[in-house]
């Protein structure tokens, strides 16, 4: 880590403590020297960590006394993400293993996805169709790409079905994105925590990553404008909606700017729109792509958050990227499985699509509604759950907690979460977790969760924190 990174994640462990609480306003901070020995770094960085802590507003210094925490700072009006100066850093070549099951992966439980319609779409497809083992189109069956834009349509975005090309998944077509719009090596601008999917995927491509903070607001847009100006990145990678894992939202106005920024500097935006349609109030909101005029936004998209993510279908509008895009798709794969295309066009043309996500994100609210007060009820006092308005996942600090041991010693119970650590290149969220509310809120998932909060509550019991007191 860089001496900035360094004296920054210090400073990023007070702002933490002092927003749970943990430090009231005039409370002596230790001593620098006791924070050197403390987090084994030199008293350069500690003196830094203050300083910075300092500018912020957020601590006092005493010439006689050392450092305190300030009278006046309030820590409920502060940060609530780790602010710092985005920077480029490299990815493990090889992405580490990833848990993937119950609580620990964004996914809906299958007592809520619309299986029995949609059988019934598989069904109807597979008797009708007399060349439905042939080859099909390679960009994807016209008849699904119809449905898809005939769908959105509906929600007040315009495409064009020869806008857009079919991929297996969302990752997939964020992957061509990556291929055509940038090289081995470069550097691309991600949101700070980002999803373990998009840094893997980054990561055995040889990509390297610039994180840009993000506050309560989506993402540090002014940091991002400084990276397209100075031409740091060779492209930007985002979700303006319901984000993974912190469930943000840009809002229009946003949106329309990193529209203009991507056309200002040439610098193509890979828009990744997973979570758009679960809108818990039944309203999706317009990607960025609705924004963009002159096609520097590659929107991708699918069906796996949504529907069913077994059938490994999504899409791309790769903008003014089209021609290439398309080249690659038709080169590497001649398309995907034609049965399942159709009987997603046929899914989705009856209407049964839109009935389906309305029902869905009721359901969705309520899980969310039920997870929070249930971990509320449960976990420390001091533990802070913004409620997202879609997707489905919830990301929350338990302060004081290390939760990648946290995670480990879950696993040995069959217990998955996911931890902080997993979401970024910085250590700036090892006292975060991520928690899929997908699931149905069964005995099991209860007991899970309970189990959970027993473990957090024994750990916090048995490990104070080194680092603060
Ligand atoms: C932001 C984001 N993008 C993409 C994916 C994966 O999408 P797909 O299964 O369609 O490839 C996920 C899954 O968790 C995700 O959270």
């Amino acid at each position: 880590m860089t001496k900035q990174a360094k004296y920054k994640a210090l400073a990023g462990q007070f702002i933490r403590a002092i927003e749970a609480g943990e430090y009231q306003g005039g409370q002596p901070l230790p001593s620098l020297r006791q924070l050197s020995a403390l987090n084994q770094v030199s008293m350069t960085t500690a003196l830094a960590s203050y300083r910075y802590l300092e500018s912020l507003g957020i601590i006092t210094a005493d010439p006689k006394r050392g450092f305190f925490v300030n009278l006046e700072h309030n820590p409920a009006s502060d940060i609530r993400h780790a602010q710092f100066t985005a920077q480029v850093r490299p990815l493990p070549a090889t992405p580490p293993p990833r848990l993937r099951s119950g609580l620990a992966t964004a996914q809906l439980d299958p007592a809520l996805i619309d299986a029995q319609t949609l059988r019934a779409s598989l069904t109807r497809t597979m008797k009708s169709n007399h060349t439905l083992f042939n080859y099909g189109d390679p960009l994807g069956e016209i008849s699904l790409r119809q449905a898809l834009v005939s769908h959105m349509k509906t929600q007040g975005f315009v495409l064009n079905e020869q806008d857009l090309i079919i991929t297996q998944g969302c990752l997939d077509a964020v992957k061509t994105a990556l291929e055509l719009t940038t090289k081995e090596g470069e550097v691309i601008a991600v949101p700070s925590p980002c999803y373990t999917g998009l840094l893997d995927t980054l990561s055995v491509m040889g990509r390297q990553v610039m994180e840009i903070p993000c506050n309560q607001d989506g993402i540090d847009l002014v940091q991002m404008e400084h990276a397209m100006a100075g031409q740091q990145i060779a492209a930007c990678l985002l979700s303006a909606n319901f984000q993974n894992p912190t469930g943000h939202c840009l809002s229009a106005k946003q949106k329309q700017a990193l529209a203009r920024m991507a056309r200002q500097y040439q610098i193509p935006v890979i828009e990744d729109d997973v979570y758009r349609e679960l809108s818990h109030d039944g309203t999706p909101p317009l990607p960025v792509k609705h924004f963009d005029n002159d096609g520097w936004v590659l929107w991708c998209s699918s069906i796996s958050k949504t529907l069913a993510p077994g059938l490994r279908l999504g899409w791309c509008a790769p903008g003014r990227f089209y021609n290439r895009y398309s080249d690659l798709v038709r080169v590497r794969s001649l398309g995907c499985n034609r049965p399942l295309q159709l009987a997603l066009a046929d899914y989705i043309g009856r209407g049964h699509y839109t009935r389906y996500l309305k029902k869905l994100n009721r359901m969705l609210a309520l899980q969310c509604d039920q997870y929070i007060q249930m971990l509320t009820s449960q976990l420390p006092k001091n533990t802070q759950i913004n409620r997202p308005k879609g997707g489905l996942v919830l990301w929350f600090e338990l302060p004081n907690v290390d939760t990648k041991q946290l995670q480990a010693q879950l696993v040995e119970e069959h217990i998955y979460i996911l931890c902080g650590d997993a979401f970024s290149t910085t250590d700036l969220y090892h006292r975060y977790v991520r928690l899929n509310f997908g699931q149905c809120l069964s005995a099991e998932v209860e007991s899970q969760l309970t189990r959970f909060a027993q473990v957090v509550e024994q750990y916090l019991c048995q490990k104070p924190d080194k680092n603060i007191s």
